[in-house]
């Protein structure tokens, strides 16, 4: 799979830690940035993360800041981003099979690298139970965003 990752200042210090073992699970990365731990705005990497989703370049993508909620915030005003901001692993592996999440948010502040890299192992190692009730209610979600 192609994965885009993005991070503002506060996410930085675990950025290259994570795509290093997102390409050493055999998926290809692409960094929308930030570059450096200068400080910088979420909202503008959320953006380009989402847009490399939207256009179809990637299929699913991770965005770090210091909690990961502005990120996840930033993301889900994106029409067709579900953005899940996670801590734990078992919410890492079911966003991606219950609620078809297409963006993994975490907070460097929050999660050490160990849990990191096991969310998104949860995260890209699981798939969307794409049948029943789960179809209905994300479907109803866009509902949401069409009616808004
Ligand atoms: C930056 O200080 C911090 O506010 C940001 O990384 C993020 O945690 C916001 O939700």
């Amino acid at each position: 799979m192609k994965i885009v990752i993005g991070c503002d200042h506060a996410g930085f210090g675990i950025k290259d830690a994570v795509i290093k073992h997102i390409e050493e699970m055999g998926h290809e990365v692409v960094d929308v940035g930030t570059y450096s731990a200068d400080s910088c705005h979420y909202p503008v990497y959320a953006s380009a993360a989402c847009k490399k989703i939207l256009d179809g370049e990637c299929a699913l993508g991770i965005l770090i800041c210091g909690t990961g909620i502005g990120m996840s915030m930033a993301a889900n005003k994106h029409k067709g981003i579900r953005a899940a901001c996670c801590s734990d692993v078992f919410s890492a592996r079911l966003t991606r099979e219950h609620n078809d999440a297409n963006m993994l948010c975490f907070g460097e502040r929050v999660v050490g690298i160990g849990t990191a890299l096991d969310l998104v192992d949860a995260f890209l190692g699981a798939e969307y139970l794409n049948n029943g009730n789960h179809v209905t209610r994300v479907a109803m979600l866009a509902d949401i965003e069409k009616s808004n």
